[in-house]
């Protein structure tokens, strides 16, 4: 980006928790943020550089009109829990489709798509190497969401290899101001790193398809950072700042059970196609 250009950055599902945690950390200097979502983001406050759409990522001419002249793609729109297969099916598959259409016609560069944990959900902690599991392993979704993720990554090599989109998927851990539980106290990445891991993305120098983890530099992570280091990205949050507040006096005695075990936490229990929330 030259100093004189102003970059344009449409962010989608920007009223999410995600979103609105992004929304002031991306805030720079000479970017537009256009903001999309289903529920009509908050009304620009004073100086912020940000333009509000109120469209589904499902609407195929919204998309279009909201990719003119956009750099960069977040794409954070969408279900972000179990639901009924026909609407994981519509939103979350077909409308990381639409997104994806929508940019290569508008000739977007770059994409980063929130995928999840939740796609390799099934993954025990004694599964990963000692320098920790891979960002790219194979998918081992454990809901219908975690394969939804799973397209949405098959959809981001497809346009990177057909049409040449740079297009990073985040495996996201647990993106919320602080970790809330012991499992937590792994997945976690702090919202300061959110926003890092994010600018990464938008300045990787060489177009590709790479799978990076949404994760916090935590001393209990069992996912390793290397392919978000290979992008630049340096996280410095550490999730152990909240674990005497959150373990009281208890014996830590390690993760117990699938819950504590597995990459997907309780969603590799929940009932399939349920609504979760
Ligand atoms: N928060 C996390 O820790 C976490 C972890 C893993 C993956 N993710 C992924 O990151 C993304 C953001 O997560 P979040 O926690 O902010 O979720 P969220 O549920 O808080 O926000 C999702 C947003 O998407 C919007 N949305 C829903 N359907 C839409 C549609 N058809 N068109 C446009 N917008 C739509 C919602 O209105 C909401 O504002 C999601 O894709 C989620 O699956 C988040």
């Amino acid at each position: 980006m030259t100093e004189s250009k102003v970059e344009t950055v449409l962010i989608t599902g920007a009223n999410g928790g995600v979103g609105r945690l992004m929304r002031p950390r991306l805030a720079r200097e000479g970017r537009i943020l256009r903001l999309l979502d289903v529920v009509r983001p908050d009304p620009a406050a004073e100086g912020e550089a940000v333009e509000l759409i109120e469209a589904s990522v499902t609407d195929e001419a919204a998309m279009r009109e909201a990719c003119a002249g956009v750099d960069a793609i977040i794409h954070l729109g969408g279900i972000s829990v179990e639901a009924p297969w026909s609407d994981i099916l519509s939103v979350n598959i077909d409308g990381t489709r639409v997104v994806l259409e929508a940019a290569r016609d508008a000739g977007v560069a770059r994409v980063v798509l929130a995928s999840s944990n939740h796609a390799v959900g099934f993954y025990d902690l004694d599964d990963a190497p000692a320098d920790g599991l891979p960002a790219d392993v194979l998918p081992r979704p454990d809901t219908y969401y975690g394969v939804s993720k799973v397209a949405m990554e098959g959809l981001g090599s497809l346009f990177h290899d057909r049409y040449g989109i740079d297009v990073t998927a985040v495996r996201i851990g647990s993106c919320f101001e602080k970790p809330w539980d012991r499992r937590s106290l792994w997945t976690w990445m702090s919202p300061d790193d959110g926003a890092r891991l994010l600018e990464a993305c938008l300045a990787t120098p060489e177009p590709g398809f790479r799978m990076v983890w949404g994760i916090s530099r935590n001393t209990r992570n069992w996912w390793s950072m290397e392919a978000g280091e290979a992008i630049g990205y340096h996280p410095q949050d550490d999730s152990e700042a909240f674990a005497a507040e959150l373990l009281g006096d208890a014996v830590d005695d390690g993760p117990q059970g699938p819950e504590e075990r597995l990459a997907g936490g309780k969603f590799c229990s929940t009932p399939l196609g349920e609504h979760q929330k």
